[in-house]
């Protein structure tokens, strides 16, 4: 029984009918109170009677089925009429009488009850309910007997239209594309992988034993400071280049050598066009037994004609970096005057493209190469300043937003 001790504590008023003899009709048109529900449970249980018998009722109509689309579309309308008509629809009473006059301390569970009967009771709509009653076929209407196979050229009346309809378009997946930083240092690569070298890669995070003290630059040298370094700890750092890898890849495989080394590096800068705290290089590295100078020089006019574009020259300056000697700076002659000079060449005609040099005997040593045996070249580029220039971007930080207008462009 639903309504359990609710009759006791709060006895019928305005009703001379036992509960258990009204139907549904006769309660929406009644208060809680007046049907003497009081508890939650005891709610619960008279909502739960409610959806009980809108679902029978549903489930009468289908069972039943109707002679033609005419008399379903009506069958439909009356049931959902009854349940859902604005004026005098059951749930418009259910919601005057039991939700609006409900006491503030039952008003939340029979608001709760309320909205799941509302959401139930969308399958009352005409749509809905005319899909689910069969149509009973012209064939069985003409032969009772027979078996009720529909003619071929009807449709299969209790068949569901299909859930998706297939002559819609489809949906696009748009499809991705490697970030032009990534295009750009797989071109670099694949260059180097076409003269015989090896990918290798190490730790962003380092010691401060690689990223420095092994590749000759002591801790009291002032060259340190060329590298903004962030600090992890008085040992550890984030790397400020790729030059690492050198020492590292020198211990684990010693000579002959000929590696690139693509990576993160990081250093202390402030975000601006042409600077980001997290950058990536492409490091160059050759050892070999009788390694001079000209073999670099061939290397990296032939790499810059090849990403540049057979027309570029070469020019090599002289520079300085602890790990090299002597050391050098590459500058291709600029795509955009021809050596005119221009804004993006700043009127000289060259655009620098890269430190270099002759690794210094001093890193070989730290790496476990005997430079009397062994001499070596090195590089080091700025992949993100590369991607610049070959697609025209004027601010580096556009590479890193994560802006899809952007990089959809590549
Ligand atoms: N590591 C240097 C830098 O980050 C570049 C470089 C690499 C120069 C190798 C010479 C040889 O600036």
């Amino acid at each position: 029984m639903f309504f359990g001790g609710g009759q006791e504590c709060a006895p019928l008023r305005n009703s001379a009918l036992p509960l258990d003899s009204m139907n549904i009709e006769e309660k929406v048109r009644k208060t809680l109170a007046e049907l003497g529900l009081g508890d939650a449970e005891a709610i619960a249980a008279l909502f739960a009677e409610v959806r009980a018998a809108m679902a029978g009722e549903r489930r009468e109509l289908i069972e039943r089925g109707a002679r033609d689309e005419a008399e379903r579309d009506a069958m439909a309308k009356a049931l959902r009429d009854r349940w859902l008509a604005r004026k005098n629809g059951l749930l418009a009473h259910l919601d005057e009488n039991w939700l609006k006059k409900a006491s503030p301390e039952l008003k939340p569970a029979v608001g709760r009850q309320f909205n799941e009967l509302r959401r139930a009771a969308s399958t009352l709509e005409v749509a809905e309910l005319a899909r689910d009653i069969p149509l009973r076929s012209r064939a069985e209407a003409r032969d009772e007997s027979a078996p009720s196979l529909p003619a071929v050229d009807e449709p299969r009346p209790s068949v569901r239209p299909p859930l998706k309809d297939l002559t819609l378009p489809g949906y696009r997946r748009p499809l991705g594309s490697l970030h032009p930083i990534t295009q750009v240092q797989r071109e670099i690569e694949d260059i180097f992988l076409g003269l015989g070298f090896r990918i290798e890669t190490g730790p962003e995070i380092e010691t401060v034993y690689y990223n420095f003290d092994a590749l000759n630059i002591p801790e009291s040298h002032p060259s340190r400071d060329d590298w903004d370094t962030l600090y992890i700890d008085s040992q550890t750092v984030l790397r400020t280049h790729t030059s690492p890898v050198q020492i590292r890849a020198m211990q684990k495989y010693g000579a002959p050598l000929y590696i690139i080394i693509p990576g993160k590096c990081y250093r202390r800068d402030n975000p601006d066009s042409t600077h980001s705290p997290m950058f990536h290089q492409v490091e160059g590295l050759a050892i070999d037994a009788d390694i001079t100078f000209a073999d670099l020089k061939g290397a990296l006019d032939f790499f810059a004609r090849k990403f540049f574009g057979q027309e570029t020259r070469t020019s090599f300056h002289p520079s300085f970096f602890p790990f090299t000697e002597p050391s050098g700076e590459v500058a291709i002659s600029c795509r955009f005057c021809r050596g005119e000079g221009c804004r993006v060449c700043k009127q000289s005609g060259w655009i620098e493209v890269m430190g270099c040099g002759m690794v210094h005997p001093e890193v070989l040593r730290h790496g476990g190469i005997d430079p009397e045996r062994y001499t070596g070249w090195a590089f080091g580029l700025g992949v993100d300043r590369y991607a610049m220039m070959k697609y025209d971007v004027n601010d580096i930080q556009l590479f890193f937003q994560s802006d899809i207008r952007f990089l959809e462009q590549f």
